[in-house]
């Protein structure tokens, strides 16, 4: 019944994992979920009362515009001005998107097709990939390897796929390895995407959160970085506004002209009130943000201090709410997690061959669920 494009792709690992929570929390099970990356904190008030305020307004019960009204455009334009000293033109340089999900499924439709080559990072966020296949193109694995940083080894991809790649995908701060990217990356990612005519989007949805006094960059501060691509981003992370759907892509006038047009003709754009709210987030106090990165920071000590104690490897992250550690075998452990101690963790092979090792804890649940998980690991024989 289905199309090919369908039956060629990997079940998609949240939803499984749900099947399984769903299925131990029917047993009884109190079941602490560390799986899935959306945050457990409120979206802040004053954003919420943005959003009640315009929906009022009947002017704002029609169809939305499709790249996103000029005011909220222009909200973007300058938080990329005042977060990252990057100046856009919001007219042509800025879109509005579903949530950083929506660009990143979309993208591929404008830039590649059968034949092409998309560079996706191995572990990545699954769309990478899904997007590339639903545009026919092929997919390049690119590993992300402790011992390079997790970031990829641009040299050691093959002239021959650099030859057909369009398209490449960097995300720092990194989901799930939590690992970030110097500026002398960025400039290698550059150097390259010029050399071989690639585009890059890079996606930067977690930049805000970070800890230890670590401001996450843009790609677009880097020099030419404008030239060759373009950044996503989301309010979904950063104001606790995953369920609202509202992101923006920025950069390069080309890019974003066609990635425009891919919307045009598959959505109407974003109700009216989210992209209110989202100029309240974008232009409002932003203490709620620093607040945010404060109760992650604390989680995030209670976490890695209490897997270190029990004699897992891990690092201690400066950016995201993920932290990865390393594993024998992610699938049996994350079974084994779910199935010994009722909670869950998504297993690193679920974001592509090289996350085998690894799983990934989200640290979206308070410090006393933490504490407990962590009490509980200490329960079991590893
Ligand atoms: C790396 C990365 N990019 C993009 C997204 C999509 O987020 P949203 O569509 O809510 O902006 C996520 C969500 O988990 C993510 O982890």
């Amino acid at each position: 019944m289905f199309a090919q494009r369908i039956a060629n792709l990997p079940p998609y690992l949240f939803a499984r994992i749900d099947e399984m929570k769903a299925k131990k929390r029917a047993e009884g099970v109190d079941v602490i979920d560390l799986g899935v990356g959306d945050p457990d904190l409120a979206t802040p008030p004053h954003i919420v009362d943005a959003l009640i305020d315009a929906a009022k307004n009947p002017d704002n019960h029609h169809y939305p515009s499709y790249l996103g009204m000029a005011a909220y455009r222009q909200a973007v334009a300058g938080w990329y001005n005042k977060r990252f000293g990057v100046d856009v033109d919001p007219d042509s340089q800025v879109i509005s998107l579903i949530g950083s999900k929506d660009g990143v499924a979309h993208i591929p439709e404008a830039l590649v097709g059968p034949g092409d080559y998309v560079l996706v990072p191995s572990p990545g966020y699954p769309v990478y990939s899904t997007g590339a296949l639903f545009a026919e193109a092929k997919t390049y694995e690119m590993p992300l390897l402790k011992e390079n940083g997790f970031l990829p080894d641009l040299d050691a991809i093959p002239n021959n796929i650099a030859k057909k790649s369009k398209l490449m995908w960097i995300n720092y701060p990194n989901n799930p390895t939590s690992a970030i990217a110097p500026p002398s990356f960025y400039q290698e990612v550059v150097e390259f995407a010029r050399e071989h005519g690639i585009v890059v989007v890079s996606d930067n949805a977690y930049s805000e959160i970070s800890f230890d006094g670590y401001k996450a960059p843009s790609f677009l501060e880097t020099d030419g970085a404008e030239e060759v691509g373009i950044e996503m981003h989301s309010l979904s992370k950063t104001y606790n506004m995953t369920g609202w759907r509202i992101g923006m892509a920025v950069g390069n006038k080309e890019v974003i002209r066609g990635l425009g047009i891919v919307k045009t003709n598959i959505d109407s754009g974003v109700f009216n009130p989210v992209q209110y709210a989202a100029i309240a987030a974008l232009e409002g106090p932003q203490d709620c943000v620093a607040e945010a990165c404060k109760i992650y920071q604390e989680r995030r000590d209670v976490l890695v201090s209490g897997l270190k104690k029990l004699g897992f490897d891990v690092t201690t992250p400066k950016a995201t709410f993920y932290v990865w550690m390393s594993v024998p075998d992610s699938i049996s452990f994350a079974a084994r997690m779910l199935d010994e101690t009722g909670i869950v963790v998504t297993p690193g092979v679920g974001f592509g061959k090289s996350g085998e090792g690894y799983v990934r804890f989200a640290i979206t649940r308070s410090v006393d669920r933490i504490k407990e998980a962590v009490e509980r690991m200490g329960e079991v024989k590893w």
